[in-house]
């Protein structure tokens, strides 16, 4: 067989790296290099040639592929998960795990562990009323985050003031309850598990004709201190993206590893890096693990443990969960039907890159 017919994986995580301007690097594509994720010129004879890249700016950030399995050569695009059958695991039980400490929540619900992560229990004390909406910031700049902030909503009978995020993207995720989003002029139904795009400079409405109050979740992109309201809805909707709403269908669900994950708000509706997608996880714990967005995730069922290196908080359906960039951690399932959970990362456009 020739030595081309396919590149060995050396390794199943990606590459760290942080980049020169100007400067070219030659990317291994052929898997023998002993200088990982870079060419040593071991393709030789294979038929496999080294990719370049040149990095733009100083500092430029990036986790190259070494795997050689992705399909965004020479960067990561999280093909490595799909290499064994099962996500990459830890034992909870091992004598380091066990040595973690488990923490509780603060006065204001929130179980701070290393590095700025944080499981938030949302509770109805801090709630602010306006008119028929009531809500609350729920992860914002006092808690480290740097990229995104993140808002819950619920709009009883009636409609709720006009909002909008200014130049920000902002993407919603309903968690209860059946209304309208009013975008600018256009109107979309929604439900529960449906997420919503509004795009930078237009405003939203919520509206609710049932007793049930409409819930959800509002993540913005760039971070923002609060919600900006007024009575009066400005109309402005940007045509060019006529596809707002996305609801959950399992045939567009992806296997990563034992999980699966669904897109929802993302690059093919418009929103090329703020990205909503929801995924299940199976009873496990995955393997401490880091990434280079910002996440916000929501607990839609189950229940488990956030560990970071030296904490542990549990988590609760209904609690929402802080990931800064690059913040080692790990997340558990405890419940044998699995957890389900919808996250919003930003900036990045493809939530199962991890290194
Ligand atoms: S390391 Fe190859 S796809 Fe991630």
């Amino acid at each position: 067989m020739a030595d081309d017919a396919c590149a060995p994986a050396p390794q199943l995580k990606p590459c760290y790296a942080e980049l020169v301007a100007g400067r070219a690097y030659l990317w291994c594509s052929c898997g023998r290099s002993r200088s990982q994720p870079f060419c040593d010129g071991s393709h030789k004879g294979t038929g496999f040639k080294p990719l370049v890249h040149v990095a733009k700016t100083a500092g430029e950030e990036v986790l190259f592929c070494v795997c050689k399995q992705t399909r965004t050569p020479p960067f990561c695009d999280g093909a490595h998960n799909n290499l064994f059958a099962a996500y990459e695991r830890d034992d909870p039980n091992s004598a380091a795990n066990r040595a973690i400490p488990a923490i509780a929540a603060d006065a204001d619900g929130k179980a701070r562990l290393d590095g700025g992560c944080a499981v938030c229990t949302i509770d109805d004390r801090a709630l602010e009323s306006r008119g028929a909406l009531r809500h609350r910031r729920v992860i914002g700049a006092e808690d480290g985050a740097q990229h995104q902030s993140l808002f819950y909503l619920e709009c009883r009978r009636g409609a709720s003031p006009a909002a909008d995020f200014g130049d920000r993207h902002a993407v919603l995720f309903v968690t209860g309850g059946r209304g309208r989003v009013v975008i600018g002029a256009r109107t979309f139904p929604v439900e529960v598990n449906t997420g919503v795009h509004i795009r930078p400079g237009e405003d939203f409405r919520l509206e609710n004709d049932d007793g049930e109050p409409l819930r959800l979740f509002a993540a913005a992109c760039p971070l923002a201190d609060a919600i900006s309201w007024r009575e009066e809805m400005q109309g402005r909707f940007d045509d060019r993206f006529p596809i707002r709403t996305v609801a959950l269908d399992a045939s567009a669900r992806r296997q990563m590893g034992d999980r699966f994950f669904q897109m929802l708000v993302d690059k093919t509706i418009g929103s090329k890096i703020a990205t909503q997608f929801i995924g299940d996880i199976p009873l496990s714990k995955a393997a401490p693990h880091r990434h280079l967005y910002e996440e916000s995730l929501i607990v839609l069922s189950g229940e488990g443990w956030m560990w970071t290196e030296s904490r542990k908080a549990p988590v609760r359906t209904g609690d929402v969960i802080f990931l800064p960039r690059k913040q080692i951690h790990s997340l558990e399932c405890t419940a044998p039907g699995g957890m389900l959970v919808v996250g919003v990362i930003y900036p990045g456009d493809n939530p199962s890159i991890n290194y």
